[in-house]
């Protein structure tokens, strides 16, 4: 049924905040909950973190009263959004076995909004960052069978194959080789800069918790690993925020923000097989159309536009996390064909044709990536754990 997100009414701003009794629901439970449902509560977090970032930084560049006031009152609800996500998950949950989840949920996100992906230069960018995320969930594969000995299918439910992608320590890049092209905003097809948005605040959370998490680990190697991915983190959201339009209005990015969390929720509702998840994606997706209509109304005061010039009334295709045969059967194309490129400037080339003077080169032996902690993390000799080689 065609959803129009200029024209599905919401909940009115006043009525959005919940008691605290019921942004804290009862968690899942991590060894029943379908592993998409997992991924989709990761995915939640870290939207409504970037929505909740993003709107900090609104509010410290304008000087406009009303638009002040709305972003305070939108604000407050992304905040209980990202908090009523955060306390879904299962508090039994190690940080290993989550970690396991984050980098399943950047392959099996990123190669689906590749897959549909219309613009063959941001297809590249994604395919690029998806063998690398690959590779991530292989060696934290690895080092989840050597400090909890379990299995990491247990947790990816076997939905993407775990395997060797671009080898991390290969994978260090220059700040230089991490800038890419950014679309033109007024041109682009509209998949195409939701797939961005889509990736990039997964990508950002993901950097976060192994920020604020790879810390606690008492092994030494263990840390190092989170250091090392982290780091490769770090280039994989400045590679995604920057091919993003930069010469948008702040209230432009308001609305491609809020259209990107109807896009979202109203894709999750349509795979979505838990009924408790199911309550929270309609619940949140009603608040979020009524933060659309908030802006859409100050863009047409302070602006003369309509939002409907930047967005098509009917929501774009989802992205779709299954079937899981379909992401499987992606990454394996990207990785035989694509393993071998590396990031020079903006654009991907052969190894064995970069240019003698590559930023990456010097940068690489500057960090000694030839021996950084990932070397560590190689396919095991015997069988280990359930990780399949
Ligand atoms: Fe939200
Ligand atoms: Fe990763
Ligand atoms: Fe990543
Ligand atoms: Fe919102």
């Amino acid at each position: 049924m065609a959803f129009n997100p200029f024209a599905e009414r919401g909940i009115p701003i006043e009525k959005q905040w919940d008691p605290i009794k019921r942004i804290v629901q009862d968690p899942y439970d991590k060894e029943r909950v379908d592993e998409l449902s997992r991924l989709r509560v990761i995915d939640t977090y870290g939207m409504e973190n970037e929505q909740w970032y993003f709107y900090h930084q609104l509010a410290r560049h304008t000087d406009n009263d009303e638009i002040r006031e709305a972003v305070a009152l939108i604000r407050r609800t992304e905040d209980q959004h990202r908090s009523e996500a955060s306390f879904l998950f299962d508090p039994t949950t190690t940080i290993l076995e989550l970690t396991i989840a984050y980098e399943h949920l950047a392959v099996a996100i990123t190669a689906a909004a590749a897959k549909d992906e219309p613009d063959p230069y941001i297809r590249q960018v994604f395919d690029y960052g998806l063998l690398e995320d690959y590779d991530h969930l292989f060696r934290f594969s690895i080092l989840l069978d050597r400090l909890e000995r379990l299995d990491a299918n247990s947790i990816t439910r076997r939905l993407v194959e775990i395997k060797p992608g671009r080898p991390t320590w290969e994978e260090h890049l220059h700040p230089r080789d991490t800038l890419r092209n950014f679309f033109d905003a007024r041109k682009a097809d509209p998949l195409t800069r939701l797939h961005a948005l889509s990736i990039l605040a997964p990508e950002q959370q993901t950097r976060q918790y192994y920020a604020s998490e790879g810390y606690w680990l008492k092994d030494q190697a263990a840390r190092q690993l989170y250091a090392e991915i982290g780091q490769i983190e770090e280039q994989h959201v400045s590679q995604y925020e920057s091919i993003i339009d930069p010469r948008s209005s702040w209230l432009e990015m308001a609305i491609d923000h809020e259209y990107n969390e109807i896009y979202t929720y109203h894709g999750f509702l349509q795979t979505e097989r838990d009924p408790k998840m199911k309550g929270v994606w309609e619940d949140h997706l009603a608040e979020e159309l009524e933060h659309l209509r908030i802006w859409n109304e100050l863009y047409n005061k302070y602006e003369g536009k309509d939002g409907r010039q930047l967005w098509p009334e009917q929501l774009p295709k989802p992205i779709a996390l299954e079937p899981a045969q379909q992401i499987n059967d992606y990454v394996k194309q990207v990785l035989a064909n694509q393993v071998n490129l590396r990031a020079a400037g903006k654009n991907f080339v052969p190894k064995d044709r970069l240019p003698a003077d590559w930023p990456s080169g010097p940068y690489r032996q500057n960090i000694d990536a030839g021996n950084s902690p990932s070397t560590n993390y190689q396919p095991p000799q015997g069988p280990v754990g359930g990780v399949r080689l």
